[in-house]
């Protein structure tokens, strides 16, 4: 197979928040499973994420927790870079926005704009709030949505009908900071990128793309109800300076979070690749073969699909843009939503303490929200867990390795066998594998996952159908081979596990000191695990969850 480049991204989640499963699930594993299996099957791959520091929320965090901005987003930022090492995300660099290489970035792209004619500097009315003293961002004014009535819209985008509003357009506004409803309109300047002037070229660039229905779908929706210009930069204190050398005007303002952070995938790359960051980012700089794919919820589609790609398009035509977009649906705790404050659901950090990552990989991936919202529940959880993981794929690696361990010891005195059963089974799994690696490749992971486990499954129908443990008593020798087939298999199965439960897959190979990158060839594959090969037998693949954990489960994190 030709190497690929790829570049992957995922969504940069907002510091101030503690990622739950519907983060891991939606977004930050697809994409490292994506990253995992990319490598594995030899194509070169940078896989960046990181945190998006800039905004009010983190000036509010900060002031609640008594600290310094920066230092507030220090503490939050090494909180998600721990979870996700130990969520087993695979980056290749976890960055920051508040870096010095993306000031710098998003400075540099903002004067490009400006030199290209796309950033004017306007003076508005911005809503004030008199009780909280200071100019409220869009997403701090809450009030009705104009367009689908729901009644707790933010100003910047209405979750429900996912529009993007202005704060301006909401009905009954009221400040999200106090409640506080004596908001009044200020005078204030602010830099617009102008939207209008770029829809024909992002309109171009957007049918260039090879995306699916619902991405096209999206983004022609927002391009056929015409690009509006938008202001850039906020009242605030935290953020990425507007430059003064050519907005003299604009003294003591900051891009808007929104402009700076999708920057921050380029310049988290310059902060681990310095000026080699070409080699992906820049048309002219060797980035002409790279696929960039990038990962995100649902609600950050129409960002990273007009709005991102028309600030680069208006910068440099020599950026490289998005290729492919994966956006996902939510997952939801219960029936409802994760919520800190109302102690509902289990968040990342609470999750990796009740089991090891390898639980909760296997379970979101499986239930990835590809189209739809999904909805977890401990039970389903366990239910999966525990007839997936523990019935069909321990159980069998336990019985074939005990088993051969007992009647002939811990070095394998047999080749596999290799009559028209296994030929059979050899060919079911070739097929099997083939479609596995496709949907691997096409992102499909529901489907991706159900096909693993048919995988895992014939290992169990082979070895319940030819039942070595009878054929032992009259054919000792060709028990044995069949038990070190069934090894081949183990070897087989978690190899092709390793990008979604890496840790137990690194785990059982060790045990059958071997390794393999991916599996290309099933039938030359069997014979890897032969006479003379070592093993030995793990204490355990995965443990049962018991109907009291689940029970203490429910108590702890769905009150
Ligand atoms: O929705 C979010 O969590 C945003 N912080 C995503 C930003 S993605 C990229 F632009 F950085
Ligand atoms: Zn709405």
């Amino acid at each position: 197979m030709a190497k690929e480049r790829i570049l992957i991204t995922s969504a940069l989640p907002y510091v101030n928040g503690i990622p739950h499963l519907g983060h891991l699930a939606g977004c930050l594993l697809p994409s490292d499973i994506y990253a995992r299996f990319n490598r594995l099957i030899g194509n070169e791959v940078l896989y960046i994420g990181g945190t998006d520091e800039h905004g009010t929320p983190s000036e509010i965090g900060a002031k609640k927790e008594g600290m310094d901005v920066y230092d507030y987003t220090t503490k939050y930022h090494n909180l998600h870079k721990d979870i996700y090492e130990k969520f087993n995300l695979s980056f290749d660099y976890f960055g920051r926005t508040s870096s010095k290489e993306n000031i710098e970035t998003t400075q540099q792209i903002a004067r490009e704009l400006f030199k290209n004619g796309y950033i004017e500097e306007r003076e508005s009315e911005q809503m004030f709030s008199i009780t909280d003293n200071m100019f409220l961002p869009d997403r701090y004014v809450i009030g009705t949505c104009p367009y689908c009535g729901a009644d707790n819209a933010r100003g910047d985008q209405c979750e429900k009908c996912t529009k993007v509003l202005d704060a301006k357009d909401l009905i009954n506004p009221r400040s999200a900071i106090s409640g506080a409803t004596d908001l009044e309109f200020r005078k204030t300047k602010h830099l617009y990128i102008t939207l209008s002037k770029l829809s024909d070229k992002v309109r171009e660039w957007v049918n260039s793309r090879n995306w699916n229905k619902l991405t096209i779908g999206i983004a022609n929706k927002w391009l056929d109800e015409g690009l509006e210009d938008r202001s850039i930069t906020r009242d605030l204190k935290w953020g990425v300076p507007v430059p003064a050398d050519v907005f003299p005007d604009m003294d003591g303002k900051v891009f808007y979070v929104w402009f700076d952070a999708p920057i921050g995938y380029i310049s988290i790359t310059k902060e681990l690749l310095g000026d080699e960051y070409k080699k992906w980012w820049r048309l002219d700089g060797g980035a002409d073969n790279v696929r960039y794919v990038e990962f995100m919820g649902k609600d950050n589609v129409p960002f990273h699909s007009i709005t991102f790609p028309a600030t680069l398009i208006g910068a440099d035509e020599n950026y490289k843009k998005v290729d492919v977009l994966k956006g996902l649906s939510y997952l939801n705790f219960n029936g409802g939503k994760f919520s800190k404050s109302a102690n509902r659901g289990i968040f990342a950090d609470q999750a990796i303490e009740e089991f090891e990552a390898d639980y909760w990989r296997y379970w979101l991936i499986k239930n990835a929200p590809e189209t739809d919202d999904t909805d977890f529940t401990f039970e389903r959880f366990a239910e999966e867990i525990n007839k997936d993981l523990n019935d069909v794929l321990g159980n069998f690696i336990l019985r074939v390795l005990k088993f051969y361990n007992s009647k002939f010891g811990l070095e394998v005195l047999h080749n596999a066998r290799n009559s028209e059963k296994e030929q059979e089974v050899i060919k079911t799994l070739s097929e099997k594998v083939a479609t596995y690696t496709t949907l691997l490749q096409n992102m499909e992971y529901r489907k991706a996952m159900s096909e693993l486990r048919s995988i895992w499954v014939l290992g169990n129908e082979y070895i319940d159908e030819i039942a070595p443990w009878s054929v032992y008593k009259t054919e000792p020798e060709v028990a044995g081979k069949i038990l070190v087939f069934a090894m081949n298999l183990i070897r087989i199965f978690m190899i092709l596990a390793r990008p979604i439960i890496p840790n137990t897959a690194e785990r059982i190979l060790g045990k059958l000191a071997s390794d393999g990158d991916w599996i290309f060839d099933v039938e030359k594959e069997m014979s890897v695990i032969s006479k003379g090969h070592k093993f030995s037998i793990p204490e355990y693949v995965f443990t049962k969850i018991s109907a009291d954990k689940i029970a203490e489960l429910n108590e702890k994190y769905n009150k």
